[in-house]
């Protein structure tokens, strides 16, 4: 059987092989820029793990599987210069380090060069992959779209939220199950539930993410601790404290909220003190907690042989602890 380590570094090397194209290099070098930074790499990966709940031939998997990482990054790439963010995996982001017109135009180039990749599956189920897979990119970017139209809103309630993180994040980690588990040879139900697991840990995922946002260590994030309290983003963790806030604590949170000049760090320290008297980090962490279980039941009920599934439940024990 093959480890999740063997699955990486397989992905790995195939990721580096990729050239995605010449001239011009303007155009190429911000793609072999972020696609080198590393990351976790785990949506592939649980594409490969999916496929590998089928078949031993999971190769078969390994160029859709790097669509998938392709498409991510391209949504980050466009994300940091929507997001205003200088960090990216503990580097200068594209569009800080060449400019917004280059993030744009090499993001776009790299949605191209996932659907190229895409085409390595199978002629009887490629329709069927394009098909979820152009419904998974157009939520992906309605989900981004409501996290803009959040910043200006001050009432977005946490069922709003909830949708809105389920289209930005949770959709992609549900396609990538899916797709690993049609390419393997999964039945329907099977399908189903591999997606649906994959978007209650996307849930949960991009909860954690909040949470690091605010709480993580800059050394292993990797990205600008409070970026998202800077931009005024509405978080699980705002959305929380701006229901608990009361009196003075209240004041105080909008005061900073309404601010147009601000020292960053200042800003950052003020509404994580607010936070904090407001218990709002451990109540997140049992919003997590709860997500990624509903996530590891799903992927309990998938059927597959016992011994295949143990890698994936792992992976997925391990996603909830991660601090990057
Ligand atoms: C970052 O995704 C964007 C979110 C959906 C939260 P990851 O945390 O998977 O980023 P990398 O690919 O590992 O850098
Ligand atoms: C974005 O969420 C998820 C995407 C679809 C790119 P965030 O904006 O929170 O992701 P990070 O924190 O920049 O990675
Ligand atoms: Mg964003
Ligand atoms: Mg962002
Ligand atoms: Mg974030």
């Amino acid at each position: 059987m093959t480890t999740p380590e063997q699955l990486l570094q397989t992905l790995q090397t195939d990721i580096e092989q990729n050239t995605f194209g010449e001239h011009p290099v303007e155009l190429y070098e911000p793609i072999r820029y972020i696609m080198s930074l590393g990351g976790k790499r785990l949506r592939p990966l649980m594409t490969l793990m999916a496929a590998a709940l089928y078949t031993d031939e999971w190769q078969r998997a390994l160029k859709p599987a790097q669509a998938v990482e392709v498409f991510h990054n391209f949504t980050l790439m466009h994300d940091d210069i929507m997001d205003r963010a200088p960090l990216r995996r503990g580097q200068p982001t594209v569009h800080e380090k060449w400019n917004s017109n280059i993030a744009i135009l090499s993001g776009d180039v790299m949605l191209v060069r996932a659907y190229d990749l895409l085409l390595d599956v199978e002629s009887d189920r490629i329709k069927r992959v394009l098909t979820r897979f152009n419904q998974t990119a157009a939520e992906v970017c309605e989900g981004q779209q409501l996290d803009m139209n959040f910043e200006k809103r001050w009432d977005v309630s946490e069922a709003e939220y909830l949708e809105m993180i389920r289209l930005k994040t949770s959709v992609l980690l549900g396609f990538a199950l899916e797709l690993g588990g049609i390419i393997g040879g999964a039945d329907e139900e099977a399908t189903q539930l591999l997606y649906e697991a994959g978007v209650s840990m996307g849930v949960g995922f991009q909860l954690k993410d909040d949470l690091l946002d605010v709480y993580g260590d800059p050394a292993k994030f990797g990205k600008q601790v409070g970026g998202d309290i800077i931009a005024n983003k509405k978080t699980f963790l705002l959305i929380e404290a701006l229901e608990r806030a009361q009196g003075e604590t209240r004041t105080e949170l909008d005061k900073w909220l309404n601010k147009k000049e601000f020292d960053k760090e200042e800003k950052v320290k003020a509404v994580t003190d607010i936070y904090d008297s407001l218990d709002i980090r451990a109540f997140t962490e049992q919003k997590i907690n709860d997500y990624f279980s509903r996530g590891f039941d799903c992927l309990e009920r998938v059927p597959a042989e016992p011994a295949r599934k143990a890698p994936l439940l792992g992976f997925a024990s391990q996603l909830v602890e991660r601090e990057q």
